[in-house]
């Protein structure tokens, strides 16, 4: 709790002076970029821009294709909070250090986190390239970043994950890329720990266990937001099929270019939706 008050003391410091940014009216949406998306920070008007390195005790990735910048700044008016890039828990973080910056930003006053990732399509039907609304996740990690003692002025000890990502900010997300001129498709999130992409025979059961997609992040980050009683969004790109599903070798160089591909239709996405969440 110390460590995170720090952390956002010293962003606080970093924003004074902005115009747009009184201490007063700081954010209250913050969006997590996944691999390959980071092109919709770009879009934070009147930024300031903070590398992970220099905020006390925030955990940075050291893998390509993320990068480790936090983006303060407005939306079309609306001031939002970015992270292009996250750390990851098979970089060897502990899931509690992965979801470090859930509290930060809790710290900073935010109630709606938007969370998205690159991940790969198990249900068939899924298209390379499609953005899906997460309805719900399966953690199979091995680890839960709450593991520990308890901290009260966060949440509880046991609380409730009923309904991790929530059905007013689907609802809303649904309305927003109708704006744009698409319907998303919804699905199940199951989070491994990686590196290693799956073997054909654990995508497999995977699927009979209910999952539509699979990738290594997202969850320990929903988990500690739901902690704290953030309202969660989550979108995943499906960078690629599944192993088994494709029909050849699974490519991190793939799920980079996918990504950059869709960018720009999750930045348009992200964007009507923040207009719509403010406007609440
Ligand atoms: Cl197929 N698996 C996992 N674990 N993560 C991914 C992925 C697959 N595709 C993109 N990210």
């Amino acid at each position: 709790f110390e460590q995170s008050a720090v952390a956002a003391d010293y962003i606080r410091s970093q924003l004074t002076g902005t115009v747009s940014l009184p201490a007063t009216a700081g954010p209250k949406i913050a969006i997590i970029l996944g691999s390959g998306l980071a092109a919709f920070a770009e879009k934070v008007e009147d930024r300031v821009v903070i590398p992970y390195t220099a905020i006390p005790h925030f955990p940075h990735p050291t893998v390509i294709g993320h990068s480790g910048m936090l983006f303060i700044g407005t939306l079309q008016g609306v001031p939002v909070a970015v992270m292009q890039g996250r750390a990851h828990f098979y970089e060897g973080y502990t899931a509690a250090e992965v979801t470090f910056p859930i509290r930060v930003l809790k710290q900073l006053g935010i109630d709606t986190l938007i969370v998205t990732n690159a991940a790969g399509g198990i249900r068939s039907g899924l298209k390379q390239g499609e953005l899906v609304l997460l309805a719900d996740h399966i953690n199979l990690t091995g680890t839960n970043p709450l593991i520990g003692p308890n901290e009260p002025r966060f949440g509880e000890r046991f609380f409730d994950m009923t309904e991790p990502y929530s059905t007013r900010l689907r609802k809303l997300a649904i309305t927003a890329a109708e704006q744009i001129g698409f319907t998303p498709s919804e699905g199940v999130y199951l989070a491994v720990s990686g590196p290693s992409f799956e073997t054909a025979a654990e995508i497999r059961a995977f699927r009979t266990l209910g999952a539509d997609l699979v990738g290594m992040s997202t969850v320990h980050e929903v988990i500690v937001a739901r902690h704290m009683g953030i309202e969660v969004l989550g979108i995943s790109c499906v960078t690629n099929l599944a192993a088994g599903i494709q029909g050849k070798p699974l490519d991190h160089h793939e799920v980079l270019d996918t990504g950059l591909q869709v960018q720009g239709q999750l930045a348009e996405w992200i964007t009507s939706l923040v207009n719509l969440v403010a406007s609440q």
